[in-house]
């Protein structure tokens, strides 16, 4: 199927080479978009638990987003607080004709749950700045229905996260986001109201059920 609408650059491009223009571009500019490994997890989740709505937060070029869509058609409410990313996003979601499905918020994350309070979401996709996880969880969760899903990315942060003895040798920006994970990783671990797995694939994703 072609891609419809909007940019030049964009028409008559099928899915897949959509797909590849998104990666492209995200490498050029530098943009952290999932990587393949968590993405086939990400949309096993989804072709499992087939939710009706899904939270993002963070949605940097809207390639997740877009992604997430795709498969069964979930309606996206992504959330992304910078404005050259959340115009980047607009435009690739209007290429697809999308608008009505993905609804990208642009604001800080922790200032837009106003904007998503009234909706209960089977799915929350947190890829957002690592520092404040526990945040995006913590006021985030409440709108998430029972057996519900929170999928996290960049758990594992290049594998530093878990190797605590080598937290001395990394810089101290990087060590206090290392110790946060760290943080939010154990304490999902030992939440009880949810059942969570850590898989090692991609940069590190967990999976937490709601229970
Ligand atoms: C890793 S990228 C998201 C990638 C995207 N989910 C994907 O895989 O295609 C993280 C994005 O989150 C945005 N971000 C970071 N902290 C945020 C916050 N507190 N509120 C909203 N957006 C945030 C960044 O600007 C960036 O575009």
């Amino acid at each position: 199927m072609a891609v419809q609408d909007a940019d030049t650059n964009l028409l008559n491009l099928s899915f897949n080479e959509f797909d590849l223009k998104l990666k492209e571009y995200a490498k050029e500019f530098n943009v952290p978009i999932i990587k393949d490994g968590g993405l086939a997890l990400l949309e096993q989740t989804i072709m499992l638990k087939r939710p009706k709505r899904i939270l993002e937060i963070g949605t940097a070029i809207g390639y997740s987003a877009i992604r997430m869509n795709r498969l069964i058609g979930s309606e996206i409410y992504t959330i992304e607080r910078n404005i050259d990313m959340y115009n980047e996003a607009l435009k690739n979601v209007k290429a697809l004709n999308k608008e009505n499905e993905i609804h990208i918020i642009f604001k800080d994350a922790l200032e837009a749950f106003d904007d998503v309070k009234n909706l209960e979401f089977d799915m929350i996709f947190i890829d957002a700045a690592k520092a404040q996880y526990m945040k995006f969880f913590n006021l985030y969760t409440p709108l998430l229905t029972k057996n519900g899903v929170v999928f996290c990315d960049n758990m594992l942060f290049h594998g530093l996260v878990l190797d605590e003895a080598n937290y001395d040798n990394l810089s101290r920006s990087v060590r206090g986001l290392a110790r946060k994970l760290k943080a939010f990783h154990d304490e999902l671990l030992s939440n009880k109201d949810y059942k969570t797995s850590v898989f090692d694939i991609g940069d590190g994703v967990s999976i937490s059920i709601k229970l």
